[in-house]
């Protein structure tokens, strides 16, 4: 990234939309949109894709929507299938394929003060972030 040696800065927002993550939109090149499924946050989503669309008409023109990860996904559920289902009909392809199951891993490495990845590098938690991380890399070289 520009010269620091970086590959990706990655600003993690609170899930409002306060002055915090609006500034975060003006600096950033693209959001990334983590979904829960297991409520109806489509009605988040279309006030942020409001937001995004007064940023881009503001300061920052080149702002891109990087796509929309679904996490705690729990496909035994009705509910996680149809929020599942609801996002990638209304929102086709910004929904990334991989999906972030729920996975208890995922609840332990914060207390640990470790990321998933070196908690437990094999569960399921940090096996799909890795692929989600994977299928975000190769979309941009895309
Ligand atoms: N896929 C998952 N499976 C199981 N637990 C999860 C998963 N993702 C997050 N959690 C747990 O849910 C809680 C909230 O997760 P996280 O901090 O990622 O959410 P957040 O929306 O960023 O919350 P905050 O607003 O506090 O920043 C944490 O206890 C975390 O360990
Ligand atoms: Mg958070």
């Amino acid at each position: 990234m520009d010269g620091l040696g970086l590959d990706y800065v990655l600003i993690d927002c609170p899930p409002s939309l306060n002055i915090l993550t609006v500034n975060a939109l003006v600096a950033a090149h693209a959001v990334l949109v983590p979904l829960q499924s297991e409520f109806f946050a489509l009605e988040g989503l279309s006030q942020l894709m409001l937001t995004i669309r007064e940023v881009r008409q503001s300061a920052n023109p080149s702002l891109r929507i990087e796509g929309v990860a679904l996490t705690m996904v729990d496909r035994r559920t009705t509910l996680s299938q149809a929020v599942e289902q609801d996002a990638r009909e209304n929102l086709g392809d910004l929904v990334f394929r991989t999906v972030i199951p729920r996975n208890v891993r995922l609840s332990e490495a914060p207390s640990h003060a470790l990321s998933v990845l070196d908690y437990d590098p094999s569960s399921a938690g940090a096996t799909a972030y890795r692929a989600l991380a994977e299928e975000l890399m190769s979309r941009e070289t895309a």
